[in-house]
């Protein structure tokens, strides 16, 4: 079973990720990716990943934790990958089939509806910090990738798992213990970034994230599900734009 998702976590990745859907029907399908790219990986963290990962036309990705499927819309644009979005929020998932027409999977990342072995490469973008249990998940993404197969990660890292001012439900784990982690799951390390180390994303795909913002602000901006989500974000953002936490993005193999 995975773990149950706390309250506030759950108004910003199910609820609100449901009204961008409703957002993005307004405004045009080119501000679908930006809005749908909730872990903070810009389209340089993207392409990173999905060099490292070697991502090729058909390729079968996992986007485990995938949210409304922004990364993955992404990869299969670019790279002709074919994702598979699996995250435990169903209005998430139901944005991400009908913003992009990707098959999106309801389940948590310890319990993947896939075959062991049976996937190239496997995505987990924001998705550790926000899960008590990472073992299992690292565990379980190196069950379905095939012996060789690429793991791409976003995890936000920080020295204390709830430094003052954490969004409620993260739990942070520090960089040491996502080496040990991985190697515990039986990944290869073979390379790492941080986020600040890319260039940020352009200025047309935050102007759309505004964009998009402004409009969920004007429909719901009064509704308190709304604000309670809006202060996680904000919390998180805070605690990255004092250095408390860092975005690091890593590409592993399974061994
Ligand atoms: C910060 S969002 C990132 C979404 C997406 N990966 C992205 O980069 O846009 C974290 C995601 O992890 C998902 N999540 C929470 N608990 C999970 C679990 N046990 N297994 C898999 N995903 C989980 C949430 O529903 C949410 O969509």
């Amino acid at each position: 079973m995975a773990d149950p998702v706390p309250e506030r976590m759950e108004l910003e990745f199910d609820t609100v990720a449901g009204w961008t859907g409703h957002a993005v029907a307004e405004l045009g399908d080119d501000h679908a990716e930006p809005a749908a790219c909730r872990g903070s990986a810009s389209p340089a963290g993207l392409d990173w990943l999905a060099a490292r990962c070697g991502l090729r036309p058909g390729d079968l990705l996992a986007d485990v934790g995938g949210g409304t499927g922004g990364p993955a819309a992404y990869a299969r644009r670019t790279t002709g990958a074919a994702p598979v979005v699996i995250d435990p929020m169903p209005a998430a998932c139901r944005a991400a089939a009908t913003m992009f027409g990707l098959p999106a999977v309801v389940g948590g990342g310890d319990a993947l509806p896939l075959a062991t072995a049976s996937v190239r490469a496997c995505w987990n973008l924001g998705v550790l910090c926000t899960v008590r249990d990472k073992a299992a998940v690292l565990a379980e993404a190196h069950r379905v990738l095939r012996p060789g197969g690429s793991l791409g990660l976003l995890v936000f890292v920080a020295d204390r798992p709830r430094p003052p001012g954490a969004p409620d439900g993260n739990l942070f784990p520090a960089r040491t213990a996502v080496h040990e982690l991985l190697a515990a799951a039986g990944f290869a390390r073979t390379a790492e970034v941080a986020l600040t180390e890319l260039p940020p994303a352009p200025a047309a795909w935050r102007q759309r994230i505004d964009r998009v913002e402004s409009v969920l602000d004007r429909d719901h901006g009064d509704d308190p599900r709304f604000a309670a989500a809006q202060e996680q974000s904000r919390r998180i953002g805070a605690l990255i734009a004092d250095g408390v936490v860092e975005g690091r993005l890593l590409h592993a193999t399974a061994r």
